[in-house]
């Protein structure tokens, strides 16, 4: 069941870009989490994607004409760009960027974001040429003065063959990271409802989330590795940062955005991993989200394996890693005051969770069962227990993002329980 508290709108301005059609895709994650989205195509964005297509997508009518009396009748061009919590901007093209950094307003689009009264986000999208050309870059620093986010285009192969260089549209999980992570701190909205609890509740304490998958290199271009995602870790992440804590995430290697307002050291192997968590140590909260690789390659070769006619099969033979939630667990003075574990399961779920409770040290474990048909490896959404020494709780399916704001406002009872307690 999605929670209708949760809902936001967006106005989404549609340049005339190729990568116009990446919108389509990003309508439909943006609707996955319950956000509105409302269209505006501009002139040339017409030409890339149809009414049908969006409108179908967003389940909305699609603006495009500043003169067009029956939308103008139905929902003036005033109240789309104030109704919105947030305006984004994607693709941005060079032009639509230099009618925004001169305060044009001759179409719908530019009229709508010179009429707002609300955070922009520009998400720009051009060959490498036209985003390095100085009038780019003036306009780029026009709209950043003006507190406007712009978004660094990605590195890559452009539509047009041979070209390369930045100037891609970000991908979609950027942008859909940057409006969640936009619409949060807008604030008034009731996307923050869901949230609102939790807000600033963690203020003044340091947290520490691992997330992401290990890999554990068998040569210097092979690897061990595993099919998580890191997004249940880093919404956890972003969700404590937005309660105001300071935030260390450890990550390894995924391909989604670093949290906005999270300090990020990226890693590879369980080893390194546990570096850089003992380097982030103290902390008073340690939430171990990463799927780390149970065994590392004994002797990773220095040099490729050469696969030859007089070279049998290689095996490998494994040796385990360090086990990071165990070790901080255990770890003393040096222990965060709650520390709690994920469970990856493919069966006996809670079962599993409860001895890795006790086996582990930790305080709590936040079980998922990550059997194939559950789809909670790489999507959006997971349903979870919370295994404690008080009981196992168990949480009905909701995203990623609600999971970890839920996770974070039981932290902060916890938290405020104890101190209560301590104070009598
Ligand atoms: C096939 C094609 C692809 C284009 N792709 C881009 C693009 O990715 N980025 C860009 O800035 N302009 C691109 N343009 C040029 C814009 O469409 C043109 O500057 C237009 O006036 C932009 O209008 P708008 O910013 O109001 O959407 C492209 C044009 C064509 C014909």
């Amino acid at each position: 069941m999605r929670n209708s508290v949760t809902e936001k709108r967006i106005v989404l301005i549609i340049g005339g870009g190729i990568a116009a059609y990446k919108c389509l895709d990003l309508i439909r994650r943006l609707k996955e989490r319950q956000i509105r989205v409302r269209a505006v195509r501009t002139r040339a964005g017409q030409q890339f994607v149809t009414p049908l297509s969006v409108g179908a997508l967003s389940n909305e009518p699609v603006f495009t004409d500043l003169f067009d009396l029956d939308a103008e009748r139905e929902i003036g061009h005033i109240r789309l760009s104030r109704e919105a919590d947030l305006i984004v901007v994607a693709p941005a093209t060079a032009d639509l960027i230099a009618k925004m950094a001169g305060g044009h307003a001759d179409d719908l689009a530019s009229t709508v974001l010179m009429a707002t009264d609300k955070p922009v986000l520009v998400a720009p999208a051009m060959n490498p040429r036209m985003w390095l050309h100085p009038a780019t870059r003036r306009n780029v620093a026009e709209l950043t003065a003006d507190g406007i986010r712009v978004l660094a285009p990605a590195a890559g192969e452009m539509a047009e063959r041979g070209e390369a260089g930045v100037g891609r549209l970000p991908e979609v999980p950027e942008l859909v990271a940057t409006i969640e992570d936009m619409l949060a701190r807008a604030g008034g909205g009731k996307l923050q409802a869901a949230g609102e609890a939790g807000k600033g509740r963690l203020a003044g304490l340091h947290v520490l989330v691992t997330s992401g998958p290990t890999h554990e290199p068998i040569d210097p271009v092979r690897y061990i590795a595993n099919r998580s995602s890191g997004k249940q870790g880093h919404a956890v992440a972003a969700a404590a940062a937005r309660a105001g804590a300071r935030v260390t995430l450890v990550s390894g290697p995924v391909a989604i955005a670093d949290p906005a307002g999270v300090d990020v050291v990226h890693v590879e192997t369980a080893a390194q991993m546990l570096d850089a968590v003992r380097n982030a140590l103290p902390a008073d909260v340690g939430i171990f989200a990463a799927a780390v690789a149970d065994w590392r390659v004994a002797n990773a070769g220095r040099e490729k394996i050469k696969k030859t006619a007089a070279a049998r099969t290689p095996s490998l033979s494994l040796v385990e890693n360090p086990d990071i939630l165990k070790t901080i667990a255990a770890s003393g003075a040096h222990r965060p005051g709650l520390v709690i574990g994920f469970a990856a399961e493919t069966e006996r779920v809670t079962d599993y969770a409860a001895k890795k409770l006790k086996a582990k040290g930790a305080d709590w474990i936040v079980a998922n069962d990550v059997s194939p048909e559950s789809g909670v490896m790489g999507g959006d959404r997971n349903s979870v227990h919370l295994v404690s020494a008080d009981g196992i709780e168990s949480w009905p399916e909701l995203s990623k993002t609600e999971v970890a704001t839920r996770l974070i406002e039981r932290i902060a009872d916890k938290l405020a329980a104890g101190r209560s307690e301590a104070a009598q």
